[in-house]
């Protein structure tokens, strides 16, 4: 026999010297949820991931710097009462998030703070954007909407963040919000566009941590089809023109085809984000012990790097940190 592949297979050694995708703790972002109170608490729909306090989030963050990981991702829950159609909690200088990533950056300086650009959170109606409603028909506005996310860009931004990363899907909101922020001064705050982010059903442990689902409706008149990758591509390259410096695709596992799609048609970085519904899947099975979590969570993040992400948001960043350490 001429051919024998597993000659590069015989050894770890060897298998090191041949092996094409690596996974390292710097190519990881951790996503992490808060809220205003002083406790830190265990949230159900998510096993292993906390809602923290300011405090608890700055000691969470740390342990996950200190392991090699270079950025973080904000989620604040906001109380009802400070909902509101027009989701003006949002830009409050003195808002939840502000004050987070003033706490991140002034204690772990050279920790990356990305945070999330979207209405949702903020919105009593639970939509990533301003809502209308006409004759019982309900509409996501999209330019009404771009206004408030480069009101909230730019109060992140203020606050010292490194990156904004909008997961609205708005039309148009790059080039908003690069405008809005170069007018103020803060050209080197970097812009992490949710290029290609899907209508999905893997989102609902998300939104049950945030208490943020959608009132009414869903988000199918703004996130992608799920049926969809040249669509993928498309929105990937609007993003990159109007200025995007990483392009995210989200979810991750279910879509590697997209990230492959849009790695081919870029140069810039790309960012896969495995989202709360894929952890859960993982989380769930490993605690019923049919599955082994380290090894299965390993394997999930290598076929999206090989896919082509350059970076991956995963509520496993800490314990991956730990078992690459
Ligand atoms: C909000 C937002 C969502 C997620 C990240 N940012 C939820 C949604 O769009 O409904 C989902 C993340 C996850 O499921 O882990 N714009």
């Amino acid at each position: 026999m001429q051919q024998r592949p597993r000659r590069n297979r015989k050894s770890p050694a060897v298998r090191a010297l041949v092996r094409e995708t690596v996974l390292t703790p710097g190519d990881l972002i951790y996503p992490l949820f808060m809220h205003g109170g002083d406790d830190d608490q265990l949230i159900d729909s998510m096993p292993g991931c906390g809602r923290w306090s300011v405090e608890g989030l700055v000691r969470e963050a740390g342990e996950a710097h200190a392991l090699g990981i270079p950025a973080v991702v904000l989620f604040p829950v906001v109380p009802e009462d400070a909902k509101s159609p027009g989701a003006e909690e949002c830009y409050n200088p003195d808002g939840l998030v502000p004050r987070a990533v003033r706490a991140l950056k002034s204690a772990h300086p050279g920790l990356a703070v990305i945070t999330d650009v979207a209405l949702d959170p903020y919105n009593s109606d639970g939509h990533d954007g301003i809502v209308r409603r006409s004759g019982g028909e309900l509409e996501v506005l999209n330019d009404e909407t771009v206004e408030v996310l480069c009101r909230q860009a730019l109060c992140h931004a203020q606050a010292g963040a490194d990156m904004v990363a909008p997961s609205d899907m708005m039309d148009g909101r790059v080039a908003a919000i690069r405008g809005a922020l170069d007018e103020e001064g803060h050209e080197p705050v970097s812009i992490l566009s949710y290029a290609a982010k899907y209508a999905s059903a893997y989102y609902g442990p998300f939104r049950g941590a945030l208490e943020s689902a959608p009132k009414e409706g869903d988000k199918k008149t703004y996130q992608m089809d799920p049926a969809n990758v040249r669509e993928a591509v498309r929105e990937a390259l609007l993003d990159e023109g109007e200025g995007a410096d990483i392009l995210m695709v989200k979810p991750a596992g279910p879509y590697l085809d997209v990230i492959a799609a849009v790695r081919e048609s870029t140069a810039l970085p790309v960012a896969a984000y495995q989202v709360s519904g894929e952890y859960l899947m993982i989380k769930c099975t490993a605690a019923s012990g049919w599955l082994e979590e380290r090894a299965v969570v390993m394997e999930s993040l290598a076929g999206i790097r090989r896919a082509g992400a350059d970076m991956i948001l995963t509520y496993f960043a800490k314990d991956v940190a730990k078992w690459l350490g």
